[in-house]
Order: C-alpha cells, then structure tokens, then sequence
C-alpha cells in the first residue's frame, strides 16, 4: 500500500516535521460520539489535517460509532463536510480518496452488545483490508457519564486486550470527573481494563505550541531560570478568559461552573508546568513526576473566603451586540448558582515557591478572548533614581500569551527619549506568526498522533487528575455553604470582588 499522501512529496509536510519524522505506524482510531460537537469540529478535521500532512501510516482506519442509522457512505459524507469546514490545511482530493478507504461506521448505542460485536468485526476486516495489525484507539468523545459504560464494553468484548502483540489505547475526554470521589471512581473503572500507559486523558491546553514552549522558555535557556523563584518572582497570574457565554451547552454547563470546567484542567496543568523543577528528561515519567511534586505541594490560603471569588455574568454588552445574563440563558434555572467565573488564590509550599501566590481567574463574557500566564517581577531592591523619575514605571513582566496572539512579552523599564531621567515600562514581544513561516497545527492534531505513537508526554495522569480535584474540592465545599456567585456585567473584567481580592494583597489584575 501506497504511504499516505507520498510522505516526502507532500509539499505540506513542514520543516519541523522533516527534521524529526514522527509517522504513526500502523493503526485506526474509533471515535463513539463521532455525532457529536467535538468530533465534527475537532476530531475529523485533525485526522484529515494529519492524513494531508503525511503523518498518518498508509492504511489508516477512522471507525465511527454512533446511534444514527448511517451506512459508510453517510458517515463518509459527514467527515467530508466537518473536514471542509473545518480543516487547517487545504483539501486535497487525492489526501481524501486514500483517507475514506478505511473510513467505517457501527451503528448502535452504548449498552448495545450486538453493536460492540459488529465493531469488533470492523476492527477484524480493517486488519486485513488496511494492514492496520490490530493496533487501534478508542476515543470516547462521549457524555461524561457514559465513559464507565464504554470502557466496561470495551473489555467485554475483548477490544483492549493487546494479548497478540497489538495495542489497544483508550483516549478520554474532559472533565475527568466533578470531584475527588467520582474521579477515584472512574479512574478505578478505567483502570480495571486498561493498564496506565494505555489510558490518555485528554487536556487539550497541553496539545498548544505556546504550552509546550513554557518548557522550552524554561529549560532550553539560561537566562531565565535564575529569575524563576521567590527571590526575584512577585506572584503569576494565569488567565483564561473567554468572551463567549454558555452557547447551547447549558446543559453540561449548569453545575459544573468555571472552576471545575477550566482551573482543575487547563490552569492547573499551566501552573503546574511553571512552576515545576527540571525534570531529568523529557520522557513522559519524568515529566509527570515533577508536575505531581508541584500539584501535591499546592496550598489553599486558610480563609477561602478572601482567595477565591466566583462569579456569575449578569446582562451587558459584547462586541456591540446585547447580552443576555446566564440567569436568563435558555435551559437554565433562573436560581442557579453555577459559577461562570473562578478566581483562587494558590500558594506552592516547597523552597522555589514560598510565599509567592498564584492567582488563576477563568470566565465567560469577558472583555476579551484571551490565555495569559504573566510572571510579575518584585521592584528592584534600590533605586538610584529620583522618585519622580519611576513614576511610571510598574513590575518587570514575563507573560507567555498562549492565545489568541500566540507569543512572548518581556516588559521592563526604559528610559523615555529627552533631557530628563524619566523611565516607563515598555515591551520586547516575541509573536509565532513573524518568528516562524509554519503555522501552528491544531491542539488535537498533536494529540491524536501522540495517541497513535503511544507518547504519553501530554496527557494528564492518574494522579495529576486526582490531586487537582483535590485542590478544587474544598473551594467547591466552601462555596456550596457560602452564598451565591456575585455578579459582573457581561463584557466587563468580571466581579468587582475579583479586584478586591488582588488589592487586598497590594497587586492587582492585568488587562490584557
Ligand atoms: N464540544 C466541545 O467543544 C468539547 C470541549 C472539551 C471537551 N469536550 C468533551 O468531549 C465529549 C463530547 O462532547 P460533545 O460536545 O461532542 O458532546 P455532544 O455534542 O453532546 O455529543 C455526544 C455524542 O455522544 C453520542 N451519544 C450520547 N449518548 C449515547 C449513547 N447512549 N449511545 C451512543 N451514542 C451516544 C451522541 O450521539 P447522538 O448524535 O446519537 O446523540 C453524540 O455523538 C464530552 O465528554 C465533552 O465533555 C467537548
């Protein structure tokens, strides 16, 4: 079999990928849920992505799993559609022709044992008509509730069983439960079936180039290093603002809120790569090791009540156009008290990190689309200047913008043009898009081909998941008790509580 889209020839394979060829072997990928949001949007256009960038090995399978009553035909007809949609590289028709050769659909639902039958004979054609030896993913981009239920048909009918030299992978979404409790539990399940390295979670912040290069920042250069400590940091704020509201996903949103949707994952897994030591390699171990050191010597402040804030987006305005409050979102009760903003404040209890906070926010119908994780430098220790002199000038800032302008700011004091000693901050910016001609490839695309070569470098583990829940939980038991989430007009920085909190400590949040 001819290799996919002529790897070599293909004029879209980038530099980066010629210097370190990294081509999945032989193997398909079966997404249940494959209807879904996800999938469409996400899934089929990073596997078409990956086909056109010849990454994928000859024979490659897609196998969808889903209730409709589709033929191959159909659910072909469908990834063509979320491909052309959505795709990042162009199409390519003759990328597409090999792609839906090992293109299959099963119909069925989750409880369904005639349908896990039928997927295992899928699998069986697919060795022999694609070459693909036995070796698949199963991607569950299904409803939280149902990744027990899948992973246990799994086992029944003996898909994740790599007992004749195959590998047999189980790719989980987020959220990896709602609390220490469930994700014990889930995480038992899973285990119950599949061994640690068959299992990756999936974060997808960790996929970014931007959140891969906080390691190269840190550990590929010298310079900044030496400054990354209590000594010389003053605290970090990671950011993840949205400007969206719930959409029409009110019903996976309403009581999970802001704090488990966004800091138990994203912001966590961030600050965590922060602040963690060097690991000894980079080899998926060593680096779990020093993210769980960090996650487990992460405290809470005593008095949750003046470390954290949650919010919920009331009506306003948003690029031009009126919004409504999440109170009034179709599908939710006009009584909730579902966070749609979380900010904590987190301490790091080893010697690096003493008594410098971490402040992690997250909204929806915020000023702007925007991840940042800003690293605020103490003042200098003297000034020989004069008073006046400084005025303007605030902490030097190293902010790793991780979207939508992906790239690097050092902002630091200069002295301003004229006859006088006047110093203002000014910035040195670093932006992907002049410092590289290649674009970034998708989250997902990185994922699904990490997935595929077994690297487990960038997914969540066991314990990670576990400690990170357990960071949240007394947050969430506290705010349970306390009240209800204070409310931001639509478009601002949200709550005023949030500024409060951060001029309690003398600081106060970017604006970015
Ligand atoms: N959407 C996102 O942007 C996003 C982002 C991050 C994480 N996630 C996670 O990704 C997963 C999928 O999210 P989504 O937004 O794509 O969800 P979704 O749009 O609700 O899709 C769910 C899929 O599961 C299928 N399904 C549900 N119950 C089933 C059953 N009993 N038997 C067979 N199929 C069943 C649905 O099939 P039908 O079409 O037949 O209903 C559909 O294909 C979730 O875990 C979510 O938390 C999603």
């Amino acid at each position: 079999m001819a290799p996919f889209a002529g790897s070599g020839a293909n004029p879209l394979r980038d530099p980066a990928d010629r210097r370190l060829p990294r081509i999945a072997g032989p193997s398909g990928l079966v997404i249940f849920g494959v209807t879904g949001d996800l999938s469409r949007k996400k899934l089929m256009p990073a596997v078409y992505d990956l086909a056109n960038r010849g990454l994928l090995p000859p024979g490659f399978s897609l196998v969808g799993f889903a209730r409709r009553e589709w033929q191959h035909e159909d659910f072909a007809a469908e990834v063509h559609d979320a491909v052309k949609e959505h795709a990042r590289t162009p199409f390519r028709e003759e990328v597409w022709q090999q792609l839906i050769q090992g293109m299959r659909f099963v119909q069925g639902t989750f409880d369904d044992d005639d349908a896990f039958e039928r997927l295992r004979g899928t699998i069986e054609e697919l060795d022999k008509a694609q070459g693909t030896g036995g070796n698949f993913a199963f991607y569950l981009s299904v409803p939280p509730r149902s990744f027990p239920v899948v992973i246990q048909q799994l086992k029944k009918h003996g898909l994740a069983d790599q007992s004749s030299g195959s590998w047999r992978r189980a790719v989980i979404e987020k959220p990896f439960g709602h609390d220490l409790k469930s994700a014990e539990e889930l995480n038992k399940v899973v285990h119950e079936v599949f061994a640690p390295d068959q299992v990756f979670r999936i974060d997808h912040y960790l996929g970014k180039e931007t959140v891969q290069n906080i390691l190269a920042l840190r550990f590929a250069n010298t310079m900044f290093e030496p400054i990354w400590n209590r000594s010389f940091v003053d605290h970090i704020q990671i950011t993840m603002a949205e400007d969206i509201g719930i959409g029409g996903r009110a019903g996976y949103y309403d009581g999970i809120g802001a704090a488990r949707d966004v800091i138990q994952n994203h912001l966590l897994q961030l600050m965590a790569l922060m602040a963690m030591e060097e690991p000894a390699s980079f080899d998926a171990d060593a680096l779990a090791a020093e993210k769980t050191k960090v996650l487990g010597a992460v405290r809470l402040p005593k008095d949750l009540g003046l470390a954290t804030v949650r919010g919920q987006y009331a009506a306003g305005w948003q690029g031009g156009e009126k919004a409504v409050g999440y109170l009034q979102e179709e599908g939710i009760d006009a009584k909730s008290k579902t966070d749609t903003y979380a900010a904590i404040k987190l301490e790091v209890d080893n010697r690096r990190w003493a008594g410098v906070p971490f402040y992690l926010r997250t909204g929806k119908r915020l000023g702007r689309r925007v991840t940042e994780i800003a690293v605020v430098f103490q003042r200098a220790p003297h000034s020989p200047f004069d008073h006046t002199a400084t005025e303007e000038l605030g902490k030097n800032a190293i902010v790793i913008r991780v979207q939508p302008d992906e790239g690097v700011t050092v902002r630091f004091g200069s002295k301003v043009p004229g006859t006088s000693m006047e110093i203002r901050d000014v910035s040195m910016d670093f932006a992907y898009g002049e410092s590289f001609t290649e674009s970034s490839p998708e989250a997902y695309e990185r994922l699904i081909l990490d997935v595929l070569l077994g690297d487990s470098n960038l997914f969540p583990r066991t314990e990670e998941v576990e400690l990170s829940w357990q960071i949240l939980d007394p947050i969430e038991q506290y705010w349970d008790k306390n009240g209800k989430p204070a409310q931001y007009q639509s478009g601002t920085w949200g709550p005023v509580e949030a500024d409060e909190m951060l001029e309690r400590d003398g600081r106060s949040w970017r604006r970015p």
